[in-house]
């Protein structure tokens, strides 16, 4: 799909996409729209629902003098309301119906009401943003596309009075865009296709962008002395792997970096303490952390953000095998403490261990956020609304949720305290890989990598468990299996507190 800005006409071709506000007053041009077709969307309103609410809209198919095919007006609500996020949802919506209607071009007359927050460029790039997230699908694996489904919109053109700042916002609204869309395309792949190696090669590419990446293999990482996240891995076919990603656009490129490092298991099976079959279902996304590493690695190169980052992400498969890691097993980790492995399926927090070290060690980063789909328990949690927050640093905790809550992707912070800790307490080794009875997991298992996070460095976990993939209902941004999740966030993280 092509999307372009132009200046706002009511004279296209193609889907007329026109505007009216709380309670049902028309902007000008549709107004304008509304005179050209001699008062029919005036008498449609009439005998309508529609009050001008977001997310209502109202569609006439255009009377000969019009020269689009069709007019749909679309309510922008309250414009006290109407923020990026709600101009995304609008766009994604419209674009949602007509994305396989038939339908090949659409242009947006949103006029920017008075009083809006935004301004012309700002509100111009979101519907932008809305319209290419939403006109994402992952259809590489069916050869046979449905007719009927098949997408005909092929330019989407927004219309606006700030051509030339419009397009400049969207160039960097569409590297975030292209971040989200790489995420959700890893998250989307199948197992047999995406094991770590083949995860590995596909970061391989953003050097293109200007990223270096380097690839440990298990022998490197043997030798480093990776023994938690190799422990996972052993009883895999797949040799694990290590990415390191590294982006210095800071003018100065010695400058201490933020870190960003991922939970990236290919596929949990549970190893040895197998997952019940349904549980199983889905465990293709496990890598979910990785994916929002990748993608946000990919959104900083390409808009070139001045800031220092590193994404390392540790990916292994977790598979039952004669080679494979026992229930009661002890490894040593990198960073030289003991784990009592007392089950396979808590394998995440085994990888990030590592992970983890290997990266303050080797960056001494001036933050370290970690992502995972790490626990059912946040599930139990949280559901799907917000993502689990751990951090031992309350300004960076007040900042990941200022930023999840402007883009879209909520956190909610949850405790840590050593009373958790205590829970972790092995008879054998200096600590196990779960907790101490059915309760409180998503909290342990961050109770756990706190353990290998040193004392001074500022740190937060978010837990994804619940919000990397959707099985029900998907959101009208995200239209895949695979949300993409952690890209948005992360993004503008940097981007309000960390560019110079
Ligand atoms: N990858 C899972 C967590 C998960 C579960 C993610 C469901 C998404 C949906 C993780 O490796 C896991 O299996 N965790 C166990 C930990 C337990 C054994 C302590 C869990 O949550 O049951
Ligand atoms: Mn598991
Ligand atoms: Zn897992």
């Amino acid at each position: 799909m092509q999307i372009s800005f132009s200046a706002p006409s009511t004279t296209s071709g193609g889907a007329l996409i026109v505007a009216a506000l709380a309670g049902g007053a028309f902007t000008a041009s549709a107004a304008e729209a509304d005179r050209m077709a001699g008062g029919a969307l005036k008498r449609a309103l009439e005998v309508s629902r529609f009050s001008g609410k977001s997310g209502q809209s109202l569609e006439i198919l255009a009377p000969s003098a019009v020269k689009a095919s069709r007019i749909i007006l679309v309510g922008l609500g309250a414009v006290e309301e109407l923020d990026g996020l709600r101009a995304e949802q609008i766009a994604a919506d419209v674009v949602a119906r007509l994305l396989a209607c038939g339908e090949k071009s659409v242009h947006f007359a949103i006029d920017r009401p008075r009083g809006l927050k935004l301004g012309d460029a700002e509100l111009a790039a979101h519907l932008a943003m809305g319209v290419e997230l939403r006109a994402y699908s992952f259809d590489k694996y069916r050869t046979r596309q449905l007719e009927e489904r098949a997408a005909t919109v092929k330019k989407v053109s927004i219309g606006t009075k700030d051509v030339a700042g419009a397009r400049k916002i969207w160039r960097e609204f569409a590297a975030v865009a292209e971040g989200i869309c790489l995420a959700r395309d890893l998250v989307n792949e199948p197992p047999n296709v995406l094991f770590p190696a083949e995860f590995a090669r596909r970061t391989k590419k953003l050097t293109a962008l200007g990223l270096k990446v380097e690839v440990l293999g298990a022998a490197q990482m043997k030798k480093l002395g990776f023994g938690a996240l190799l422990g996972v891995a052993q009883g895999s076919a797949h040799e694990p792997q290590l990415v390191v990603m590294q982006w210095l656009g800071a003018r100065n490129r010695k400058a201490p970096p933020i870190a960003l490092v991922g939970k990236g298991v290919c596929f949990d099976s549970g190893g040895l303490s197998l997952k019940p079959a349904a549980s199983m279902m889905g465990m293709k996304g496990d890598m979910g952390g990785a994916a929002a590493v990748t993608g946000t690695m990919h959104a900083l190169a390409a808009r070139k953000a001045r800031v220092n980052a590193i994404g390392v992400i540790g990916l292994v498969e977790n598979m039952p095998s004669g080679t494979a890691q026992r229930p009661d097993d002890v490894v040593t980790s990198l960073s030289g403490q003991t784990v009592e492995v007392l089950n396979t399926d808590a394998e995440g927090r085994l990888v990030l261990a590592d992970a983890l070290t290997y990266t303050q060690r080797r960056f001494k980063p001036r933050l370290l956020i970690d992502l995972a789909t790490l626990t059912g328990a946040i599930m139990v949690s949280l559901g799907a609304e917000h993502a689990g927050l751990f951090a031992n640093d309350d300004n960076l905790a007040a900042q990941l949720a200022q930023a999840g809550k402007q883009e879209g992707e909520l956190v909610w912070r949850m405790p840590l305290s050593p009373n958790y800790d205590k829970l972790l307490k092995s008879k054998i080794a200096d600590m196990k890989n779960i907790g101490s009875g059915p309760h409180a997991g998503a909290i342990t298992a961050a109770q756990f990598l706190q353990r290998f996070i040193t004392d001074k460095q500022s740190w937060a976990h978010l837990d994804i468990a619940g919000v990397a993939w959707q099985d029900g209902e998907q959101k009208s941004l995200a239209p895949s299996w695979g949300v993409g999740w952690g890209v948005r966030i992360l993004n503008r993280l940097s981007k309000d507190h960390y560019e110079v």
